[in-house]
Protein backbone atom coordinates (compact mmCIF):
# COMPACT_ATOMS: atom_id res chain seq x y z
CA UNK A 1 0.00 0.00 0.00
CA UNK A 2 1.56 3.66 -0.60
CA UNK A 3 1.89 5.94 2.17
CA UNK A 4 -0.59 8.74 2.60
CA UNK A 5 0.74 11.87 1.50
CA UNK A 6 -0.72 15.49 1.66
CA UNK A 7 0.20 18.46 -0.48
CA UNK A 8 -0.73 21.38 1.08
CA UNK A 9 0.60 23.68 -1.44
CA UNK A 10 -0.31 23.85 -5.12
CA UNK A 11 2.40 22.08 -7.09
CA UNK A 12 3.03 21.82 -11.40
CA UNK A 13 1.74 18.80 -12.92
CA UNK A 14 4.79 17.00 -13.29
CA UNK A 15 5.40 17.02 -9.98
CA UNK A 16 1.91 16.08 -8.82
CA UNK A 17 2.63 13.34 -11.35
CA UNK A 18 5.40 12.10 -9.22
CA UNK A 19 3.84 12.14 -6.33
CA UNK A 20 0.98 10.25 -7.62
CA UNK A 21 3.69 7.54 -8.61
CA UNK A 22 4.63 6.94 -5.19
CA UNK A 23 2.25 8.24 -3.04
CA UNK A 24 -1.45 7.84 -1.87
CA UNK A 25 -1.97 12.25 -2.40
CA UNK A 26 -4.29 14.71 -1.52
CA UNK A 27 -3.65 17.86 -2.89
CA UNK A 28 -4.69 21.18 -1.80
CA UNK A 29 -4.95 23.09 -5.15
CA UNK A 30 -7.48 26.18 -4.21
CA UNK A 31 -6.19 29.50 -3.79
CA UNK A 32 -8.48 29.71 -1.14
CA UNK A 33 -6.60 29.72 2.57
CA UNK A 34 -6.67 26.20 3.88
CA UNK A 35 -8.30 26.63 7.26
CA UNK A 36 -6.60 24.79 10.39
CA UNK A 37 -9.29 22.83 11.16
CA UNK A 38 -9.68 21.21 8.12
CA UNK A 39 -6.03 21.04 7.14
CA UNK A 40 -5.48 19.26 10.92
CA UNK A 41 -8.50 16.93 9.52
CA UNK A 42 -6.67 16.26 6.50
CA UNK A 43 -3.42 15.12 7.88
CA UNK A 44 -4.82 13.11 10.62
CA UNK A 45 -3.84 9.73 8.89
CA UNK A 46 -1.02 11.26 6.84
CA UNK A 47 2.51 9.84 6.32
CA UNK A 48 4.19 12.76 4.69
CA UNK A 49 3.71 16.47 4.44
CA UNK A 50 4.54 18.84 1.66
CA UNK A 51 4.54 22.58 2.17
CA UNK A 52 5.61 25.52 2.83
CA UNK A 53 5.97 27.84 5.82
CA UNK A 54 3.30 26.10 8.38
CA UNK A 55 4.26 25.81 11.43
CA UNK A 56 5.40 22.06 12.15
CA UNK A 57 4.97 22.09 16.73
CA UNK A 58 3.73 20.21 19.16
CA UNK A 59 0.19 20.95 18.39
CA UNK A 60 0.03 20.01 14.17
CA UNK A 61 2.52 16.72 15.45
CA UNK A 62 0.21 15.15 17.93
CA UNK A 63 -2.81 15.62 15.54
CA UNK A 64 -1.02 14.19 12.67
CA UNK A 65 0.22 10.96 14.79
CA UNK A 66 1.48 8.72 11.70
CA UNK A 67 3.72 11.84 10.40
CA UNK A 68 7.47 10.63 9.27
CA UNK A 69 7.83 13.42 7.49
CA UNK A 70 7.53 17.00 6.83
CA UNK A 71 8.69 18.83 3.35
CA UNK A 72 9.55 22.16 2.68
CA UNK A 73 9.37 23.71 -0.20
CA UNK A 74 11.63 26.25 0.70
CA UNK A 75 15.23 26.64 2.01
CA UNK A 76 14.36 28.51 4.96
CA UNK A 77 12.81 25.72 7.89
CA UNK A 78 12.14 28.42 10.76
CA UNK A 79 8.80 26.80 10.36
CA UNK A 80 10.02 23.45 11.74
CA UNK A 81 9.96 23.35 15.76
CA UNK A 82 12.96 20.74 15.36
CA UNK A 83 12.83 19.88 19.22
CA UNK A 84 9.54 18.69 18.75
CA UNK A 85 10.38 16.96 15.31
CA UNK A 86 13.60 15.26 16.92
CA UNK A 87 11.36 14.00 19.93
CA UNK A 88 8.72 12.30 17.65
CA UNK A 89 11.25 11.29 15.31
CA UNK A 90 9.42 13.60 12.49
CA UNK A 91 12.43 13.99 9.44
CA UNK A 92 12.29 17.79 8.19
CA UNK A 93 13.65 18.62 4.60
CA UNK A 94 14.13 21.37 2.91
CA UNK A 95 15.28 23.00 -0.86
CA UNK A 96 19.03 24.52 -0.76
CA UNK A 97 21.28 25.11 -4.06
CA UNK A 98 17.98 25.36 -6.72
CA UNK A 99 17.04 28.78 -5.60
CA UNK A 100 20.66 30.17 -4.71
CA UNK A 101 20.55 32.31 -7.89
CA UNK A 102 16.91 33.95 -8.58
CA UNK A 103 17.12 35.22 -4.79
CA UNK A 104 20.83 36.50 -5.61
CA UNK A 105 19.28 38.32 -8.52
CA UNK A 106 16.06 39.84 -6.56
CA UNK A 107 18.67 41.26 -4.31
CA UNK A 108 20.85 42.78 -6.85
CA UNK A 109 17.40 44.16 -8.02
CA UNK A 110 16.45 45.33 -4.34
CA UNK A 111 19.85 47.24 -4.06
CA UNK A 112 19.31 48.68 -7.56
CA UNK A 113 16.01 49.57 -7.18
CA UNK A 114 16.58 50.82 -3.22
CA UNK A 115 19.88 53.23 -4.31
CA UNK A 116 18.25 54.41 -7.49
CA UNK A 117 14.91 55.04 -6.62
CA UNK A 118 13.15 52.69 -8.86
CA UNK A 119 10.03 52.29 -7.43
CA UNK A 120 9.79 55.84 -5.79
CA UNK A 121 10.32 57.84 -9.17
CA UNK A 122 8.15 55.03 -10.87
CA UNK A 123 5.31 56.47 -8.18
CA UNK A 124 6.43 60.00 -9.19
CA UNK A 125 5.87 59.37 -12.98
CA UNK A 126 2.54 57.42 -12.87
CA UNK A 127 1.05 60.39 -10.97
CA UNK A 128 1.90 62.90 -13.17
CA UNK A 129 5.22 64.35 -11.11
CA UNK A 130 7.80 64.33 -13.86
CA UNK A 131 6.97 68.28 -15.26
CA UNK A 132 10.99 69.09 -15.74
CA UNK A 133 14.25 67.95 -15.69
CA UNK A 134 14.91 66.01 -12.28
CA UNK A 135 15.64 68.17 -9.70
CA UNK A 136 18.41 67.20 -7.97
CA UNK A 137 16.84 66.20 -4.47
CA UNK A 138 15.73 63.15 -6.75
CA UNK A 139 19.52 61.99 -7.82
CA UNK A 140 20.00 58.17 -6.63
CA UNK A 141 23.54 57.00 -5.47
CA UNK A 142 25.81 54.28 -7.19
CA UNK A 143 26.08 50.98 -6.87
CA UNK A 144 29.46 49.99 -9.30
CA UNK A 145 32.50 50.43 -6.87
CA UNK A 146 30.56 50.88 -3.65
CA UNK A 147 30.83 48.51 -0.67
CA UNK A 148 28.18 45.50 0.10
CA UNK A 149 28.00 44.07 3.56
CA UNK A 150 26.90 40.55 3.25
CA UNK A 151 25.53 39.42 6.91
CA UNK A 152 24.98 35.18 6.39
CA UNK A 153 27.71 34.47 3.75
CA UNK A 154 25.81 30.72 2.70
CA UNK A 155 25.14 29.71 -0.91
CA UNK A 156 22.85 32.73 -1.71
CA UNK A 157 25.36 35.12 0.39
CA UNK A 158 28.08 33.96 -2.23
CA UNK A 159 25.65 34.57 -5.55
CA UNK A 160 25.39 38.00 -3.77
CA UNK A 161 29.07 38.19 -3.43
CA UNK A 162 29.62 36.99 -7.11
CA UNK A 163 27.69 39.15 -8.96
CA UNK A 164 28.55 42.55 -6.81
CA UNK A 165 32.11 41.83 -7.22
CA UNK A 166 32.48 40.65 -11.15
CA UNK A 167 29.17 42.95 -12.27
CA UNK A 168 29.23 45.64 -10.74
CA UNK A 169 33.22 46.17 -9.23
CA UNK A 170 32.46 46.17 -5.84
CA UNK A 171 34.66 45.93 -2.72
CA UNK A 172 32.68 42.80 -0.64
CA UNK A 173 32.79 42.77 3.21
CA UNK A 174 31.24 39.83 5.11
CA UNK A 175 30.36 38.73 8.42
CA UNK A 176 29.57 34.88 9.10
CA UNK A 177 30.03 31.78 11.75
CA UNK A 178 32.70 30.57 9.66
CA UNK A 179 35.40 32.42 7.07
CA UNK A 180 34.24 31.30 3.47
CA UNK A 181 38.09 30.72 1.38
CA UNK A 182 36.19 30.33 -1.66
CA UNK A 183 34.36 33.50 -1.46
CA UNK A 184 37.38 34.63 -0.47
CA UNK A 185 39.80 34.22 -3.59
CA UNK A 186 36.66 34.18 -5.84
CA UNK A 187 35.00 37.74 -5.14
CA UNK A 188 37.69 39.38 -2.97
CA UNK A 189 35.29 38.56 -0.04
CA UNK A 190 36.71 40.42 3.26
CA UNK A 191 36.16 38.89 6.44
CA UNK A 192 35.95 41.63 9.15
CA UNK A 193 33.73 41.57 12.50
CA UNK A 194 29.99 42.63 12.67
CA UNK A 195 30.25 46.18 13.64
CA UNK A 196 33.20 46.63 11.34
CA UNK A 197 30.48 45.73 8.19
CA UNK A 198 27.82 47.74 9.27
CA UNK A 199 29.97 51.10 9.66
CA UNK A 200 31.59 50.70 5.91
CA UNK A 201 29.22 49.10 3.76
CA UNK A 202 26.70 51.35 1.77
CA UNK A 203 24.62 48.26 1.08
CA UNK A 204 24.06 45.90 4.53
CA UNK A 205 22.47 42.64 2.92
CA UNK A 206 21.12 40.31 5.56
CA UNK A 207 20.89 36.65 4.24
CA UNK A 208 20.82 34.42 7.76
CA UNK A 209 18.72 32.16 8.39
CA UNK A 210 15.97 32.64 11.17
CA UNK A 211 17.20 31.30 14.39
CA UNK A 212 17.02 31.61 18.28
CA UNK A 213 20.62 33.65 17.22
CA UNK A 214 19.44 35.41 14.83
CA UNK A 215 15.85 37.24 15.56
CA UNK A 216 15.92 40.79 15.95
CA UNK A 217 19.97 40.85 14.82
CA UNK A 218 19.39 43.82 13.09
CA UNK A 219 17.86 46.59 15.84
CA UNK A 220 18.41 50.12 17.05
CA UNK A 221 22.19 49.19 17.91
CA UNK A 222 23.60 47.87 14.52
CA UNK A 223 21.17 50.49 12.60
CA UNK A 224 23.25 53.17 14.47
CA UNK A 225 26.26 52.00 13.25
CA UNK A 226 25.63 52.26 9.78
CA UNK A 227 26.34 54.81 7.82
CA UNK A 228 23.20 57.71 7.01
CA UNK A 229 23.64 57.00 3.27
CA UNK A 230 23.23 53.57 3.49
CA UNK A 231 20.65 50.96 2.67
CA UNK A 232 19.39 47.98 4.34
CA UNK A 233 18.61 44.99 2.56
CA UNK A 234 16.87 42.28 3.96
CA UNK A 235 15.66 38.59 1.37
CA UNK A 236 15.90 36.31 4.43
CA UNK A 237 13.15 36.27 7.19
CA UNK A 238 11.60 39.50 8.73
CA UNK A 239 12.43 38.53 12.34
CA UNK A 240 15.91 39.00 11.65
CA UNK A 241 15.54 42.77 11.80
CA UNK A 242 13.76 44.54 14.35
CA UNK A 243 10.95 46.32 12.40
CA UNK A 244 10.36 48.70 14.67
CA UNK A 245 13.58 49.90 15.18
CA UNK A 246 13.97 49.89 11.19
CA UNK A 247 10.89 52.27 11.11
CA UNK A 248 12.60 54.78 13.25
CA UNK A 249 15.52 54.43 11.83
CA UNK A 250 13.77 55.49 8.22
CA UNK A 251 12.06 58.14 10.05
CA UNK A 252 15.28 60.16 11.81
CA UNK A 253 17.49 59.51 8.81
CA UNK A 254 19.56 57.36 10.52
CA UNK A 255 20.08 55.41 7.19
CA UNK A 256 19.08 56.16 4.14
CA UNK A 257 16.59 53.50 3.25
CA UNK A 258 15.84 50.06 2.75
CA UNK A 259 14.38 47.36 0.39
CA UNK A 260 12.63 44.46 1.79
CA UNK A 261 11.14 41.33 0.69
CA UNK A 262 10.28 40.08 3.95
CA UNK A 263 8.68 40.99 7.44
CA UNK A 264 7.68 40.50 10.77
CA UNK A 265 4.13 39.92 9.56
CA UNK A 266 3.19 38.66 6.27
CA UNK A 267 1.27 39.12 4.69
CA UNK A 268 2.52 42.88 5.26
CA UNK A 269 -0.11 44.62 7.60
CA UNK A 270 -1.71 47.23 5.18
CA UNK A 271 -1.44 49.91 8.51
CA UNK A 272 2.47 49.01 8.78
CA UNK A 273 3.72 52.44 8.90
CA UNK A 274 6.65 51.14 6.27
CA UNK A 275 3.78 51.37 3.31
CA UNK A 276 4.08 54.98 3.52
CA UNK A 277 7.23 55.45 3.53
CA UNK A 278 9.14 56.58 0.29
CA UNK A 279 12.70 55.57 1.19
CA UNK A 280 11.58 51.75 1.29
CA UNK A 281 11.58 49.36 -1.55
CA UNK A 282 8.61 46.79 -0.55
CA UNK A 283 8.12 43.10 -1.75
CA UNK A 284 5.90 40.36 -0.80
CA UNK A 285 8.11 38.02 -0.27
CA UNK A 286 9.13 36.75 -4.01
CA UNK A 287 12.98 35.89 -3.41
CA UNK A 288 12.51 32.18 -5.17
CA UNK A 289 9.55 33.34 -7.42
CA UNK A 290 10.04 32.82 -11.25
CA UNK A 291 8.44 29.79 -12.40
CA UNK A 292 11.73 27.52 -12.98
CA UNK A 293 12.39 28.07 -9.57
CA UNK A 294 9.49 27.60 -7.86
CA UNK A 295 9.06 23.93 -10.06
CA UNK A 296 12.76 23.23 -9.39
CA UNK A 297 11.77 23.62 -5.81
CA UNK A 298 8.79 21.93 -5.61
CA UNK A 299 10.19 19.44 -7.52
CA UNK A 300 13.24 18.49 -5.11
CA UNK A 301 10.77 18.86 -2.39
CA UNK A 302 8.67 15.96 -4.08
CA UNK A 303 12.19 13.67 -4.19
CA UNK A 304 12.38 14.35 -0.76
CA UNK A 305 9.38 13.70 0.75
CA UNK A 306 9.43 10.04 -1.29
CA UNK A 307 13.46 9.26 -0.48
CA UNK A 308 12.12 9.84 3.42
CA UNK A 309 8.86 7.83 2.92
CA UNK A 310 10.80 5.05 1.47
CA UNK A 311 13.21 5.07 4.36
CA UNK A 312 16.26 6.07 2.36
CA UNK A 313 17.99 9.62 3.72
CA UNK A 314 16.62 12.33 1.77
CA UNK A 315 19.22 14.44 -0.53
CA UNK A 316 18.18 17.61 1.61
CA UNK A 317 17.65 16.91 5.29
CA UNK A 318 17.50 19.97 7.37
CA UNK A 319 21.15 19.73 9.07
CA UNK A 320 19.93 19.48 12.74
CA UNK A 321 18.07 16.52 11.68
CA UNK A 322 20.30 15.17 9.47
CA UNK A 323 20.99 12.29 12.23
CA UNK A 324 18.10 11.15 12.51
CA UNK A 325 17.56 10.79 8.78
CA UNK A 326 20.99 8.78 8.42
CA UNK A 327 19.61 6.40 11.67
CA UNK A 328 16.20 6.03 9.75
CA UNK A 329 18.22 5.55 6.43
CA UNK A 330 20.32 2.82 8.12
CA UNK A 331 17.08 1.30 9.79
CA UNK A 332 15.66 0.43 6.45
CA UNK A 333 18.63 -0.28 4.70
CA UNK A 334 18.88 -2.74 7.69
CA UNK A 335 15.47 -3.93 7.11
CA UNK A 336 15.74 -4.21 3.39
C1 LIG B 1 12.81 30.17 1.07
O1 LIG B 1 12.97 29.25 0.25
O2 LIG B 1 13.08 30.05 2.26
C2 LIG B 1 12.27 31.43 0.52
O3 LIG B 1 12.24 32.45 1.45
C3 LIG B 1 10.88 31.19 0.05
O4 LIG B 1 10.07 30.89 1.15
Amino acid sequence: MKPKVYVARPVPPEVKSYLQAHADCTFWESKERLGRERFFAAIAEVEGLLTSGTPINEELLARAPKLRIVSNISVGYDNFDLEAMSRRGVLGTHTPGVLDDTVADLILAMMLAAARRVTELDRLVRRGGWVRGMDEELFGLDVHHATVGIIGMGRIGEAVAKRARLGFDMDVLYYNRSRKPDAEARYGATYVPMEELLARSDFVVVMTPLTPHTEKMIGREQLARMKPTAFLINASRGAVVDEAALIEALRNGTIRGAALDVFEREPVDPANPLLAMDNVVLLPHIGSATARTRNAMAMLAARNLVAGLRGETPPNPVPELRSLAESLGHDAKRKG
